[in-house]
């Protein structure tokens, strides 16, 4: 009998969602003959048992989009009266042999509770722009994500260095600096800001008046929404609303108005900024994440095969491999100090 495969993604969307769904069917229908469904919206989707056929002619052109075309939501279904059983129970009545969840450490910690507890068998693959999901070298999603940063920086030069100014650049990302530190590299940024560092407003004018002092007219500041403020008290974060999503998060955002308002009054110099916010991860991905998204799904697509559940396909070195979805489950991976040091080399 053919297996069938339910595909979900949840969380954040990513560049590369779909190239991973893609690639997964085209293996398993022309290699193992499986057949594939939709889940619509996540987990969501599970709870209240939607699924929808998902054929080789249905992704065919799914190389060039962006996004989830099946859709994603930060449900929990742990966050619900026993909805791990729900979720068992529709499973079961979707005929489904296996689940393939796309996304990050909420998505795939709670694939590795739906499998430890519910014995649903699951596979995962790490997608989010954050870059912060431990048991892999990267994620897919990340490198269009910097891509977008990189390109906003080259943009922002030309404007701050006409009219003289500081442009701060408020960059996603949560509590992990990746996206800041490799888009704010690779964009030239004068001064780097991670949540890894908690920074001072007087340390920050400082560097700007040497940058001044050097000769230089404009700067360009990359600070991550998940940034600190280290006051004497202690530190601090920028968040948008108290609230907290299903998964216990809070909305980061508005560091970088803070920031350049600071800076404008501390040392005189015009101040603007910009908050990138999600036309990083909009759109089309990257070749490099079109391709890591194809091995991803074809690798995801042989665990199945193999039936070796309970684990997540990820990127070591240049090799795909697989680790347990336990891995997920193990808190972010956040920048290491040699890179945090890296980044200081570019400081005035
Ligand atoms: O986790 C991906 C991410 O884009 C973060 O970088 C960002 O903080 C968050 O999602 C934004 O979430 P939302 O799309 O719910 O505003």
């Amino acid at each position: 009998m053919s297996k069938k495969v339910g595909i979900l993604t949840g969380g954040g969307d990513a560049p590369g969602l779909n190239q991973v769904i893609r690639a997964a069917v085209y293996q398993g229908v022309k290699k193992y003959d499986f057949e594939f469904v939709a889940i619509p919206d996540g987990w969501k989707g599970l709870l209240e048992g939607e699924s929808y056929p998902l054929s080789l002619d249905d992704v065919k052109d799914w190389i060039v989009e962006g996004g989830s075309l099946i859709g994603s939501t930060r449900t929990n279904p742990f966050k619900i009266e026993n909805g791990g059983e729900k979720c068992r129970e529709n499973f079961e009545k979707m005929g489904l042999t296996a689940i393939l969840a796309l996304g990050g450490e909420d998505t795939l910690s709670t694939a590795y509770k739906l499998y430890s507890e519910h014995k649903i068998p699951t596979v995962g693959a790490p997608k989010t722009i954050d870059n912060d999901l431990p048991g892999t070298d990267q994620c897919f999603g990340f490198d269009t994500a910097i891509n977008r940063v990189m390109e906003a920086f080259d943009r922002l030069r030309t404007t701050a260095r006409s009219h003289h100014r500081i442009l701060v650049i408020e960059v996603m990302g949560r509590h992990a600096g990746w996206m800041t530190l490799l888009g704010g590299i690779a964009g030239g940024a004068d001064i780097i800001l991670l949540p890894e560092e908690p920074f001072t407003f007087d340390k920050v004018a400082e560097k700007l008046k040497r940058l001044k002092k050097q000769g230089r007219k404009y700067a360009l500041v990359a600070v991550s929404e998940g940034a600190k403020m280290e006051f004497a008290e202690g530190t601090d974060i920028i968040t948008q609303d108290a609230q907290l999503d299903e998964f216990g998060h809070v909305r980061l955002g508005g560091i970088a108005k803070i920031l350049a308002k600071e800076m404008q009054e501390r040392i005189d110099w015009e101040a603007r900024y910009v908050v990138l916010g999600h036309l990083q991860r909009g759109g089309a991905p990257t070749a490099f994440d079109r391709w890591f998204s194809t091995r991803l799904g074809i690798a995801a697509v042989d665990q199945i095969a193999q039936e070796n559940f309970g684990v997540m396909v990820v990127l070591k070195g240049s090799k795909i491999t697989s680790v347990s979805l336990k891995e997920a489950a193990k808190g972010i991976r956040t920048v290491p100090k040699q890179f945090i040091e890296l980044a200081k080399i570019f400081e005035p």
